[in-house]
């Protein structure tokens, strides 16, 4: 087990590991992003978590930044590089498929709109 300390972190980015993004090249994404901290030497400034399936299975790979609340579809090792050095997806807005807007999540129309059923449709009543 590992316990990192995390005092000096400005961005957590969660590299989602789950089952469909593994099979559209999560680890390689995973790999490139941790690559690219260690090589610009961020390591102290963005922390990294693998995570099971964050419900966005249509975009895979996800990787999501926080604070910044940006939601990517990573589709190349490369994207994962660039949202390493560009944390708030300015340069890559057509694969940011959410971010936030005045507190809330919104779906960025810059990026191809995404679809999902909505989460209040999908609760059983
Ligand atoms: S497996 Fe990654 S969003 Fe579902």
């Amino acid at each position: 087990m590992t316990t990192w300390n995390l005092e000096g972190t400005r961005t957590h980015l969660f590299i989602c590991n789950g089952s469909s993004c593994m099979r559209k090249g999560g680890e390689e994404v995973t790999l490139a992003v941790r690559d690219e901290i260690a090589r610009l030497d961020l390591d102290r400034q963005i922390h990294t978590t693998r995570t099971r399936c964050n419900g966005r299975c249509q975009d895979a790979c996800v990787v999501i930044a926080y604070p910044e609340g940006n939601w990517y579809r990573v589709d190349s090792p490369e994207i994962g590089r660039q949202i390493v050095r560009d944390l708030e997806g300015n340069s890559i807005e057509s694969n940011k498929i959410y971010h936030w807007v005045n507190g809330e999540m919104m779906p960025n129309l810059a990026a191809s709109p995404p679809e999902g059923i909505r989460k209040d449709s999908a609760v059983k009543k």
